[in-house]
């Protein structure tokens, strides 16, 4: 059982570092994994989406349509994963289905209601942590507007 347990674990840590209290375990485990951890490429581009849609449901909310595609978000394309993992095609086609939909949502033609296209595109966020990475995906549920 132990060595069942150990091996979801690892399994977990190489698919995804970012379920919150795994982190915490392995930085209880081992302090120089502590000491050494550097969020990865695309780690801290995603910390940094997160806070850009937080502002943008704000705005939203506020009545503002915001028109200015953010050119970072494309960096997704080429930011490494943590322990550089390679990205398979299921995590290339989810980017590009992201961007599609994060480009209408900026786009000043689209005949969509901004709070609809908003949404899509945070679904999309999640539609790829569903596959790739589950721990935050009920943060990001929080960036959905009701
Ligand atoms: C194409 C797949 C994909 C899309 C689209 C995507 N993510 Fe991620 N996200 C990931 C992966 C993979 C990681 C783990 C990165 C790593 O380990 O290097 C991650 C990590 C995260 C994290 C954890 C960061 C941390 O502090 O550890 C958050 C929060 C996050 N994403 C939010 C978002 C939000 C918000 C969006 C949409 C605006 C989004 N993601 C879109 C795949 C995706």
């Amino acid at each position: 059982m132990r060595s069942i347990a150990f091996l979801f674990i690892v399994f977990s840590f190489i698919s995804c570092n970012n379920s919150e209290n795994l982190d915490k375990k392995v930085k209880v485990d081992e302090e120089f994994v502590f000491d050494m951890y550097e969020p990865s490429e695309m780690t801290l581009l995603m910390r940094s989406m997160y806070e850009v849609h937080e502002e943008l449901k704000k705005e939203i909310i506020a009545g503002n349509t915001p028109d200015k595609f953010p050119k970072d978000f494309l960096n997704i394309y080429t930011a490494t994963l943590t322990d550089d993992k390679p990205k398979n095609e299921i995590f290339n086609a989810y980017s590009k289905v992201f961007i599609d939909k994060e480009r209408e949502m900026f786009s000043n033609s689209s005949e969509l209601p901004i709070k609809q296209r908003y949404n899509t595109a945070i679904n999309t966020c999640i539609s790829c942590h569903s596959t790739e990475c589950v721990g935050p995906i009920t943060r990001i549920e929080k960036l959905l507007i009701n």
